[in-house]
């Protein structure tokens, strides 16, 4: 998608279409107004025959007639009167992308009249999260099945900055749509090997990238993570990301560690048939780390960061490992694998060990689609946030009010400790539906020293379908990129 920016009213009307907002009681916003006029009054005349009432989240599409204006027009409804915030900005054009994006115009022009530089990037921000589509392998669609747009134009009064202002949305929106398609691919095409290579392609961007592949981590004694890749014929990969953009090279940095499966059959406990296609996007934490370490050195972030990724694949095998097993953990500490299933904390068990280990960060946050239990808990919309420390999850619930991915904070209390008591070895990997996404944040504790740790369990958020969010198309979120990457520019720079 073309997104660019124009002063109001220079972008030739005749054929596209454009979209205005409008607020409560169907106040019309000064550009709405202009639109209006110039189309005679048809707004004014429409909105009263319909329930359009400029209520948040509203829409309506009209068809103009118009020869030479545009041949679309879209009120978008923002609810409460008063200036149009970044957020409303934001929301407004990725809801103009889904009203006018496939409805016969090549071209939508989103006219903000009297906003600011930055509103109108952030309106931008909007439609480039919202026009993302993965199309790779459709060959066969037909054109009239696809978006029309090829263009979004975002008008503003006076459009001076705004490109300046953009620059740094712009990496965030590009690193959210680079995970999004991470996640969207296939496990038959995105192995371990391949999400590394695709993340070592990164380098461009000044990040640098280390690939460990299995005789390296068998030497490291990554036993627990080694254990969850052994049925599978594609090696697992660990891979190390790291940005230096902090005045001092040597500044502690912050970590970030993904869990990334590529795909998740349950191994020798297995899954069954039903929904298991779902699985190929079991690495949405490991995308979420990958586009945030995007994301900073996209817009050259004033922070040190490491970025772990623990890549593998879950198969049933005559070489899985079976329930029962006992694997040693890089930590020392030994895991009795009652289901091979709970494989993502085995996976980061050894990767956050290596990373606290290695890196000496001041946090460590891991992102992981870990639990089931979390969507029973929590829904759709919420990731689950578990902490050891409240400084650190306060941060975090924050930068998700101001980014918009929504975050909710759950217990860890050391009392359900026992249900991941082993009879053979110093844990087992599950313990029971009572809680399961709390035990498993329990299990994750045990490897990250004394350390302040975030888990976020994404397993509720990393996929949506339907969204009902306009900046989410249905299918891969992206979800965490955004989020963290608030964190680290509201708390962690400078
Ligand atoms: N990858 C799944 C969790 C998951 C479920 C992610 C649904 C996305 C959607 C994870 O590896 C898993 O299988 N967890 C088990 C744990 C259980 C065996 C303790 C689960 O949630 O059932
Ligand atoms: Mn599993
Ligand atoms: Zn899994």
């Amino acid at each position: 998608m073309k997104i660019e920016f124009a002063a109001t009213g220079a972008t030739p009307r005749a054929g596209t279409g454009v979209a205005v907002l409008a607020q409560d009681k169907g106040a019309l916003t000064p550009a709405a107004q202009a639109v209006d006029a110039a189309l005679s009054g048809l707004l004014s005349r429409a909105m009263p025959t319909t329930r359009f009432t400029g209520a948040k989240g509203q829409t309506l599409d009209l068809v103009t007639g118009a020869a030479d204006g545009p041949a679309r027009v879209a009120l978008l409804g923002t609810g409460a009167e008063g200036a149009i915030t970044a957020a409303v900005a934001e929301t407004a054009a990725a809801s103009a992308w889904k009203a006018l994006g496939g409805s016969g115009v090549a071209t939508v022009v989103v006219q903000l009249g009297a906003v600011s530089a930055d509103v109108a990037a952030q309106a931008a921000y909007g439609a480039t999260l919202a026009s993302y589509r993965f199309d790779r392998y459709r060959t066969t669609e037909k054109p009239e099945a696809r978006p029309s747009a090829t263009r979004i134009v975002i008008e503003l009064d006076d459009p001076t900055g705004v490109e300046a202002a953009f620059a740094p949305l712009k990496a965030v929106a590009d690193a959210t749509c680079f995970a999004r398609d991470l996640v969207s691919e296939p496990a038959n095409i995105l192995y371990p090997a391949e999400f590394a290579a695709r993340v070592k392609a990164l380098e461009s961007l000044g990040l640098t990238v280390e690939v460990l592949g299995e005789a390296e981590m068998t030497k490291l004694g990554m036993g627990s993570l080694l254990g969850v890749g052994q049925g599978s014929r594609r090696e697992s990969q660990l891979v190390v990301i790291q940005w230096k953009g902090a005045s001092d090279p040597n500044a502690q940095p912050v970590a970030f560690v993904g869990k990334g499966v590529t795909f998740d059959t349950g191994g020798i406990s297995l899954k069954p048939a039903d929904g298991m296609e779902d699985m190929k996007w079991d690495m949405g934490g490991a995308a979420a780390v990958s586009g945030l370490m995007h994301a900073l050195a996209g817009r050259k972030a004033k922070v040190n960061a490491v970025g772990i990724l623990g890549l593998v694949e879950n198969m049933p095998d005559g070489n899985a490992q079976r329930p029962g097993d006992i694997v040693t953990s890089m930590s020392g500490q030994t895991i009795e694998v009652i289901n091979t299933d709970a494989e993502g904390r085995l996976v980061l068990a050894d990767a956050l060990w290596y990373c606290q280990d290695r890196f000496k960060p001041k946090f460590m946050i891991d992102l992981a689609t870990l639990t089931g239990a979390i969507i029973i808990a929590l829904g759709n919309d919420y990731a689950g946030l578990f902490s050891n420390n409240d400084e650190l999850a306060n941060n975090l619930l924050a930068a998700s009010e101001t980014s918009g991915e929504p975050l909710w904070r759950l217990p860890i209390p050391p009392a359900y400790e026992k249900q991941i008591e082993s009879m053979a070895a110093d844990m087992k990997n599950v313990g029971g539906r009572p809680g399961g996404s709390i035990t498993a944040a329990l299990f994750l504790q045990r490897f990250v020293n004394k350390l302040p740790w975030a888990h976020l369990d994404i397993a509720s958020t990393a996929w949506k379908k339907p969204s009902a969010v306009p900046t989410i198309p249905d299918g891969a979120t992206g979800y965490g990129v955004r989020l963290l990457n608030q964190l680290v520019a509201d708390k962690y720079e400078g």
